[in-house]
């Protein structure tokens, strides 16, 4: 594996691998996707669509937060009350952390948790208008209710509270902190002052994400029933 390298007096480090970016910006397309179907063009069968593609990255994700590259996983950014509070403290805000910083952390992690909520609760609704989701036919009526009223209010404001406060966290720490995160989260480099472990990311690595992510779409879709078989 390759260590970081020395580029003037910072040191290039490799934070997100491959298969992290390919997944953060495919679940900004596949959330695109879901809204720009059920709003704009009403295809209820294509936001369904996006929805098990977005059900299928966030699965990806949670078992890449284990395997995947040092930055990637879990541990290196733990939910942590004291350390979010320090960080607030510290005068060097955004300067302190490499992967993600203790409070984007939170909201990182509440992400995932609502996508994930928000495309479960999509498998049992049903729109009223002819679609309805693969799990209602065995669902009692009650439960059809709920979960559609929480896939079309509760779940939908906080998602997207949530995605607003991370696209005006993301803007203010590039255009007031002056931080390159958007081309870290592009890339996948940035310029630290010391060396640090840098996420593996070679292509045994990348072939094993895209088996993964492949075993984890076909799960979601025989677990489904979407295959023609
Ligand atoms: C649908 C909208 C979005 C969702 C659901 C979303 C979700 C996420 C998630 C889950 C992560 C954590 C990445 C990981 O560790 O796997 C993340 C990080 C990040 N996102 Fe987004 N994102 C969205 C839109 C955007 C947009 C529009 C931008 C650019 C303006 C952006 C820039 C970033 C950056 C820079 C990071 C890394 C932050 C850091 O360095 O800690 N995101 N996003
Ligand atoms: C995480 C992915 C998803 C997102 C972000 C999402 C988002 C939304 C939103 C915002 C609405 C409300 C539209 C409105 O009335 O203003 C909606 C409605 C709906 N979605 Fe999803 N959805 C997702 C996944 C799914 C999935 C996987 C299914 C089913 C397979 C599904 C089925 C439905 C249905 C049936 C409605 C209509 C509910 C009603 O008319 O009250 N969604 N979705």
């Amino acid at each position: 594996m390759k260590g970081p390298l020395k580029m003037s007096d910072q040191f290039s480090v490799k934070v997100w691998d491959l298969p992290t970016r390919v997944f953060h910006w495919g679940l900004l397309a596949c959330v695109a996707g879901a809204g720009y179907s059920v709003w704009v063009a009403q295809e209820m069968v294509w936001h369904s669509r996006f929805g098990y593609a977005v059900l299928t990255l966030c699965l990806f994700r949670l078992v890449w937060g284990v395997v995947g590259g040092h930055w990637s996983r879990f541990s290196t950014f733990p939910p942590s009350l004291r350390r979010t509070r320090d960080y607030l403290a510290s005068s060097e805000l955004s300067v302190t952390s490499l992967g993600h910083n203790p409070l984007g952390t939170w909201s990182i992690y509440a992400m995932l948790l609502f996508l994930l909520l928000q495309a479960l609760s999509g498998l049992g609704s049903d729109d009223d208008a002819g679609f309805n989701g693969p799990l209602t036919p065995m669902l009692s009526s009650n439960w059809v209710s709920l979960l559609t009223r929480y896939h079309a209010e509760l779940g939908r404001w906080v998602l997207i509270s949530l995605m607003t406060v991370h696209i005006l966290a993301v803007l203010w720490f590039t255009v007031v902190k002056r931080q390159a995160l958007i081309q870290t989260m592009w890339h996948g480099v940035r310029q630290w002052p010391v060396p640090v472990t840098p996420s593996a990311d070679h292509w045994r690595s990348r072939l094993g994400a895209l088996l993964l992510a492949g075993l984890i779409a076909t799960c979601v879709y025989l677990g489904l029933g979407l295959l023609p078989i």
